[in-house]
């Protein structure tokens, strides 16, 4: 027995809360969060998360089945540990310059009973904002190569919360939230659902993480996982009758949850924890929990705003991806010169050059196009093995032309590559893909994965496909190529590893509004959830929200927000690939308004959550990470309200000037969406502002020294 085994040996003897007389604790740096571990009589790990004295998780089992064996119960434990860790680190890009990594960390060393002594260990966290575990398998004599069969792990919770969830499934986190206590959501998420159309794939009653909860007593618990890592994605099969849930792993279509050989360890186990909502959106526990960059040289790291041929193809215009309108045209195979091209397809050069043109008078660093490549005209029939070809763009696209012209006017082309969900076939031409991008000037691709998942035999969340995520960002790497994934498992804050990986979509995207709709506090929501995984390619800035403007009655689909709540989201929803997602006619008919997205940042030194509540309300102020320059961003849900801003922020004894973009005294994101107002007010740091914001209303605020 080392000493710290007896020393928490005999505190844990004298607590009387704890889930067995032989707990092990260990506390968080500021003492708000305890830990308590123990095995209980059958020797199953169990442990219990308190906070502030109050239970967050009770008594809940740990442990895992594999196929060859079972390492859930009959364990002793052989030793424990304990250190404390202490650094601060420098992210490549983000919302802060320096982030603090503080935690105490128990390690426990346990053995299985029998002549095997078979071996796992259980290491645990203690942040002041949360915790994290994760089960590590050292190389032994007795275990080599184990099949995953499930995971154990529980959060048994302490009543009715309510919870901020989407359905769990294992191929796509594009749902609208469902906001109700835990014993609701069944009769919730069916619905959204059904709205989609869609059936999920989970095999059981259960939520995606990142899951948010409220709890009856006021408490913010976030649950995740950090790092995900040659292992499958875990969802949360929900008990709605005794609150608890427990680990569902993301099966192949064959049922098998992972391969794995030891030495390994599993992702990590998150839980964040606070009585305020500001603090949640403020951790950074899921990044710390990531391992460091991986890479020696980050300079061709470039945070970057861009515009896109997309969103045309998105507002009912008749628009397309596809060059020709000639079913079944083979990539490769098919002469697409020889095609008749149906007059209606935009990533055309001459299109792409007023892109370029419009990026470049305006300050935007890049323009992705989407439709440039052969294999669109069958888009969508998931029956072949080679949708796509990525090094051959349509008869329309002249690529050297556009290369030469948009490094004259120093704008960069962002590449796309749809790669249908066939991975493997992405693998077989990712290398002369990532070529084609170094030869021609591009050093940022949005890769997508619509559709069903080739190997056929996995799922976009299952064990495969999340090796295969990361492998793309490392061989990106190599060829200094950024990453910005559409449909691939939400993330796990493995962009601190790998920076180039530096977006993903990974749930339900700008580009519903064309498509039904986002709910009004969907984005009041996404912060609390999907965002904690790392950045989103949410698509703001749409500013024409209604796109009955298009083609009148035709379409009557409008963006659920005000036109000032789109400018609001370039700083709730931070990326350092952001997308000014409209088109450039409607950047020049609202040009003032635009002048926001023209100027914000992408790239933070520092953040500060002003005001927060899950589905409600957001308020962040942000520095530039190139200037002194601060900017602040309120959002709220279909509530109009007033936002309280303390520019206390600032700093003490200097004048500023701070331009409002609100939303007009008439503006309803129903009724009056585009109604706004430009005002300018001089600000210090003792400024408090009463900012109004209409229903699915914002206000965007830049600030600058006088
Ligand atoms: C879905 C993506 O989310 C969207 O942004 C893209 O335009 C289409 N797939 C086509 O790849
Ligand atoms: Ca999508």
């Amino acid at each position: 027995m080392t000493m710290h085994r007896l020393y928490i040996l005999l505190v844990g003897l004298f607590i009387s809360c704890a889930i067995t007389a032989e707990a092990h604790n260990l506390s968080s740096p500021d003492g708000n969060l305890n830990l308590e571990f123990a095995l209980d009589a059958q020797g199953q790990p169990v442990y219990r998360l308190l906070y502030k004295s109050k239970s967050v998780i009770e008594q809940s089992r740990l442990g895992l089945l594999f196929d060859e064996t079972s390492m859930t119960d009959g364990f002793t434990i052989k030793d424990v540990s304990i250190s404390e860790f202490d650094e601060v680190w420098n992210p490549v890009w983000g919302e802060y310059a320096q982030i603090r990594n503080h935690y105490n960390e128990m390690a426990v060393e346990l053995v299985q009973s029998g002549t095997r002594q078979r071996t796992m260990t259980l290491r645990f966290r203690l942040f002041n904002d949360g915790l994290g575990f994760r089960y590590e398998f050292p190389e032994q004599r007795f275990l080599n190569y184990l099949t995953v069969k499930d995971e154990l792990t529980e959060f048994n919770l302490t009543g009715d919360h309510t919870f901020y969830c989407i359905p769990g499934d294992y191929d796509t986190n594009e749902f609208a939230y469902t906001t109700a206590p835990i014993s609701q959501i069944r009769k919730g998420m069916e619905i959204n659902l059904r709205k989609k159309g869609y059936e999920s794939k989970a095999t059981s009653f259960s939520v995606q993480t990142p899951l948010q909860i409220k709890t009856t007593d006021g408490l913010y618990v976030n649950i995740h996982e950090a790092a995900l890592v040659g292992y499958s994605a875990m969802l949360l099969n929900v008990d709605d009758v005794k609150f608890s849930l427990n680990a569902h792993l993301t099966p192949d279509k064959n049922g098998k949850k992972g391969f794995v050989q030891l030495p390994f360890a599993t992702p990590w186990r998150t839980v964040i924890v606070s009585d305020d909502a500001r603090d949640i959106l403020a951790s950074q526990l899921i990044l710390n929990l990531n391992e460091p960059c991986a890479y020696d040289d980050v300079s061709w790291i470039k945070p970057m705003k861009f515009m896109g041929v997309w969103w045309e193809m998105f507002i009912g215009t008749g628009k397309t991806w596809a060059y020709s309108d000639k079913y079944n045209a083979k990539p490769g195979v098919t002469d697409y010169k020889a095609l008749p091209p149906n007059g209606h397809h935009p990533a055309n050069t001459a299109h792409v050059k007023e892109y370029i043109d419009f990026a470049s008078e305006n300050g935007i660093d890049a323009v992705l196009v989407e439709g440039w490549n052969e294999g669109w005209e069958d888009w969508g029939s998931y029956h072949k093995d080679r949708q796509f070809l990525f090094n051959k763009p349509y008869p329309d696209f002249d690529v050297e032309a556009l290369q030469a012209y948009a490094a004259s006017k120093g704008v960069k082309i962002i590449m796309h590559h749809e790669t249908a969900a066939n991975a493997s076939d992405y693998e077989l031409q990712m290398d002369d893909a990532f070529s084609y991008m170094n030869e021609h000037g591009y050093s940022a691709v949005k890769t997508g994965y619509v559709g069903y998942v080739i190997p056929r035999s996995e799922y976009h969340s299952s064990q495969w496909m999340n090796n295969h995520y990361i492998e793309v960002a490392r061989r990106a790497a190599r060829y200094h190529i950024m990453i910005d994934s559409h449909e691939a498992v939400r993330p796990t804050g493995l962009c601190r590893t790998y920076p180039n990986w530096m977006a993903q979509e990974s749930a339900r995207g700008g580009e519903f509004e064309s498509m039904g709709g986002n709910d009004p506090d969907h984005t009041a929501i996404l912060p609390f959830t999907r965002l904690k995984g790392g950045p989103m390619d949410y698509t703001p800035g749409i500013l024409q929200t209604q796109l009955s403007y298009y083609n009148g009655e035709k379409n009557d689909q409008f963006v659920h927000t005000t036109l000032a709540k789109q400018l609001a989201l370039y700083l709730t929803m931070p990326s350092p690939i952001q997308m000014a997602a409209d088109l450039p006619e409607n950047y020049r008919r609202f040009n003032d308004a635009f002048q926001f997205i023209r100027e914000v940042p992408v790239d933070w030194s520092d953040s500060k959550y002003l005001e927060a509540e899950p589905g409600d309300y957001i308020t962040v102020a942000r520095k530039d990470k190139n200037s002194d320059r601060w900017y602040v961003g309120a959002i709220t849900d279909e509530n109009e309200r007033t936002a309280i801003i303390k520019f206390d922020f600032l700093p003490a004894g200097k004048k500023y000037e701070a331009t409002i973009y609100e939303d007009a005294k008439d503006a309803h994101y129903q009724t009056n969406p585009m109604s706004y107002n430009i005002r300018k007010i001089k600000v210090t740091s003792k400024t408090v502002l009463k900012q109004r914001l209409a229903s699915s209303g914002g206000a965007a605020i830049s600030i600058r020294e006088l």
